[in-house]
């Protein structure tokens, strides 16, 4: 039931306006005490040639429903305060009727693949692919719950003219040994050194060069030694994902397009889309716009293309409804081109395609590079975060079972909820301290706030009491708080997908949890009386409502902690 519509249905019946004008009108008044919803009234003030207030007056006059507590004009107001039995008893009735359904709707339907992660070979995760790994699981998540199928893509870096150098590297430094034991690390520092040697020793250059056209060229050393690297990289990576509990439908990065990109040259020679410019192969994008470029000088082709020959791949292998690349804003530019050259191509589809950037980690409001050493080795950050949220708990409850477990939970769910409670787009500070806090607004609060209400619970069924959902008799403001927050779960999970904006999940769930912890403060939950029941289905809700809130990010909420 919708409140809210209910007020249309009531405005329309007095007032000669279509439903949508109505339904746009209608405001949240400021102050919670005046009401719920407000018409107001002086919008019609010109067509009925009346002073507002008197108008208000005379459809407040006319109105009544059990809905609502009261419908009184307030100056030019017309304001509803809804009837708080009714939405705690449906809403109650709801949560518990559909559990973690609740919330589950049909906004669309269809594939839809999510380029995330995408990390590069040889080279240490980034916080930026930790961000487009989080955000782009929590967007799957979301997209399913409303109806679509989607489907998470690795593109993982794995071709390019760096391997010709890492190849060279590695003949030179390099240790079978070493590679086997710490893989990225090791490759990591070989590709280091090729950069520094190289400063120092132009030949290294020629070299790499020489290894990358080998590569091209099928040697069989070159593409041994390749597939090696790809291979104990992608070991190192999964080790992470495993820790972050993600998952992903396809690993086919930037070498399986290797063959698939010059059917997409010819089809722009055919289209007569490309011509030359200072030697390069490339698609005009406009007046005052650079051209995009589709094979470089040197006949090697480049980033977009292997994504344009990607993207029509995608489009014939899953037909997909929309696509969604979860990519830094730094990439902005790229999925711009991107777009525009698929349309110029006669692809409508492209219109389908969403980048959905994010903004930079930094660390004391420094940028994080890996070209400058200045890495975070995310293994390190998780293990940090981990063993931090162990330290807590013993503290906290020497006795806890599965400790490690929840210690995982709690330190690696830290660090997604720190990620994902941002806007986006916005820039922001790691703080390790900060990230792990069991108070404020941290992922380790909501999960707290979820255990003291499974604890609760635990209680009531040693005093064989059970949460009953059926004509709920609470009204008091603290239950009303929470319930009508509980009532919003679906609008807010709509928002989310709409927007590809995890962080609306987030902040619910901080806003969500404080209610609750204010009406824990004020209500005595465990009192035997006639409604301890009623209580009890209030608090079941929550941790229902909480548990999927934290799922929808990715983040597991242990029943104890
Ligand atoms: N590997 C790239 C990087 O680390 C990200 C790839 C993003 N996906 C894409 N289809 N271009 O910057």
């Amino acid at each position: 039931m919708d409140f809210k519509n209910e007020v249309v249905e009531l405005i329309s019946s007095q007032v000669d306006l279509p439903k949508d004008k109505i339904n746009a009108l209608i405001e949240r008044p400021k102050n919670e005490k005046m009401g719920d919803y407000a018409f107001p009234a002086f919008a019609l003030a010109k067509t009925m040639h009346k002073n507002p207030a008197e108008i208000a007056k005379n459809i407040a006059a006319n109105l009544s429903s059990d809905d609502f507590a009261s419908i009184k004009a307030v100056g030019p107001y017309v304001n509803f305060a809804i009837n708080h039995q009714k939405l705690i008893s449906l809403t109650l009735a709801n949560v518990l009727s559909q559990k973690e359904h609740y919330g589950d709707q049909e906004l669309g339907h269809g594939n839809v693949p999510i380029d995330m992660s995408s990390p590069n070979i040889a080279k240490p995760m980034s916080m930026g692919h930790l961000r487009s790994t989080v955000i782009g699981n929590s967007i799957a998540m979301t997209m399913k719950k409303v109806g679509y199928s989607p489907i998470k893509i690795n593109y993982i870096g794995d071709y390019g003219t760096q391997f010709g150098k890492l190849i060279a590297a590695y003949k030179h430094w390099g240790n079978e040994e070493d590679v086997k034991k710490d893989s990225i690390m090791n490759l990591f520092h070989y590709y280091v050194k090729f950069h520094k040697e190289a400063e120092k020793d132009p030949k290294l250059d020629d070299e790499g060069r020489a290894w990358f056209k080998k590569l091209e060229n099928e040697d069989p050393e070159a593409v041994k030694l390749w597939k090696w690297f790809r291979k104990v990289s992608l070991v190192d990576f999964k080790r992470i994902y495993k820790e972050l509990g993600v998952t992903f439908d396809s690993y086919k990065g930037e070498a399986f397009f290797n063959d698939k990109m010059q059917p997409v040259i010819d089809e722009l020679k055919k289209d007569g889309l490309l011509h030359e410019s200072e030697g390069a192969q490339v698609v005009d994008m406009g007046p005052d716009k650079n051209p995009a470029i589709i094979v470089k000088s040197d006949g090697t082709s480049i980033y977009l293309t292997r994504d344009l020959a990607a993207a029509i791949y995608r489009k014939k292998k899953y037909h997909f409804v929309k696509m969604i690349y979860v990519v830094g804003n730094e990439q902005k530019q790229h999925f711009v081109e991107l777009k525009n050259v698929l349309k110029k191509m006669g692809y409508d589809w492209a219109d389908e395609i969403y980048h959905v950037p994010f903004g930079l980690i930094t660390q004391n409001g420094k940028k994080l590079s890996t070209r400058r050493g200045n890495v975070v080795f995310l293994d390190q950050v998780l293990k940090d975060a981990v063993s931090l949220a162990k330290k807590q708990i013993q503290k906290k409850n020497p006795n806890l079972p599965n400790q490690d477990q929840v210690a995982h939970d709690v330190g690696v769910g830290a660090v997604i909820f720190h990620d994902l409670k941002n806007n986006r787009t916005d820039d922001f500070d790691f703080n390790l301290e900060e990230v792990v806090r069991f108070e404020g607004n941290t992922g380790p609060y909501v999960q707290y706030t979820n255990a003291r209400a499974q604890s609760v619970l635990r209680k009531a069924k040693t005093m064989c009491k059970k949460p009953e959902s059926q004509n709920v008799k609470l009204s008091d403001d603290w239950t009303f708080a929470v319930a009508k927050d509980l009532a919003d779960f679906p609008r807010i999970i709509a928002k989310a997908s709409e927007e590809f904006e995890p962080s609306v999940i987030a902040k619910y769930a901080l806003d969500l949890a404080k209610k609750f912890n204010k009406y824990y403060a004020n209500i005595k939950i465990l009192t035997d009386d006639d409604q301890i029941g009623d209580r009890l289905a209030l608090v079941q809700a929550t941790s229902i409502v909480l548990t999927e809130a934290l799922r929808l990010l990715g983040v597991n909420a242990p029943k104890e902690m």
